[in-house]
């Protein structure tokens, strides 16, 4: 069945959703974006995902911002419209359309694309095995906390973590520490029972599952120390997980082919995969009792 899509201003179906290709999104990757989880038809953490947007495009120099007052209302629109019960919804927003040139427009609206996707978030049946994961050189650029569609290196990432029979690859720098993963953050838990997760920095993506993971950590017994971690102390650690909007925390059962612990996913990472769920579906469950209430029209062709 097709999607209905947003594109500047409208809500079409996908196969007449059309961008430029003067789109400087399209020519230079200058466009940023956001991914947020729906739950029970509703978006978890919104207002994180677009506070961040609005703090990606500011780095960016963007000239115009629209506000959550007015992305949001659009969000659940299409989420509505798509009868979507559980899965992510897209937004990209790129310095508009223009004749090839790498300077600024002047006068230039922004382009506003926002899509969903229908997928298993929460019930994951992934979660329950683990994933494995390799490591690969970080080779991205120094703003790592700016939201940008640049996303060339996690693609290679993920294509060699593919060709090398494994499900994702965790990034690291030059001194063998991780960054993150190549689309979530990473996170190890030691033998004696700390939560290790590189500080925020313009390295990493400042994720707001991570966030949320870390205000779980109350619940635990677990205590954090934000510090690099190398791929030595990752390979011997007692848990490693990661997280992100689209996986909430996703066990990591094996790096660069070493078992961690006995290959099953940790206690720890099992309860916070948990916790971050029940806490995004209260998320949701909150931004839909305030939805709109009436669906709008998809233009046909
Ligand atoms: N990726 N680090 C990177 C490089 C990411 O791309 C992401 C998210 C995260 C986790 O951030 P958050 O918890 O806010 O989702 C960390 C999204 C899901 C994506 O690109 O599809």
């Amino acid at each position: 069945m097709s999607r209905t899509v947003y594109v500047n201003g409208e809500f079409l179906p996908e196969e007449n959703a059309k961008i430029s290709v003067f789109d400087r999104g399209f020519l230079f990757a200058d466009a940023a974006y956001e991914v947020f989880p729906v739950l029970g038809g509703g978006i978890a953490d919104a207002d994180a995902h677009l506070a961040r947007l609005a703090r990606s495009l500011d780095e960016l120099n963007f000239p115009t911002f629209y506000t959550p007052d007015e992305y949001l209302p659009l969000l659940k629109t299409l989420v509505r419209n798509n009868k979507l019960e559980e899965g992510l919804v897209y937004i990209q927003v790129s310095r508009g359309i223009q004749d090839r040139d790498f300077n600024f427009p002047k006068n230039t609206d922004p382009s506003v694309v926002m899509f969903t996707q229908q997928k298993s978030v929460a019930e994951n049946p992934v979660a329950k095995t683990g994933i494995s994961v390799i490591t690969v050189p970080d080779i991205r650029w120094q703003r790592c906390d700016i939201k940008t569609v640049g996303l060339l290196p996690a693609c290679l990432a993920k294509a060699e973590a593919a060709r090398q029979g494994a499900d994702d690859a965790w990034m690291h720098d030059e001194d063998n520490n991780i960054t993150e993963g190549s689309s979530n953050n990473a996170h190890i838990i030691t033998q004696d029972g700390k939560l290790v997760t590189r500080q925020l920095s313009n390295a990493i993506l400042h994720g707001i599952t991570r966030v949320s993971v870390l205000k779980l950590l109350e619940q635990t017994n677990l205590i954090l120390e934000e510090r690099p971690f190398s791929i030595a102390e990752a390979e011997a650690a007692k848990e490693a997980f990661c997280s992100s909007a689209s996986a909430f925390v996703m066990p990591v059962v094996k790096i660069n082919g070493v078992e961690i612990a006995d290959g099953k996913p940790g206690p720890h990472a099992v309860k916070l995969r948990e916790l971050c769920i029940g806490a995004a579906i209260e998320s949701a469950a909150k931004a839909q009792a305030t939805r709109p209430k009436r669906s709008v029209k998809v233009k046909s062709a």
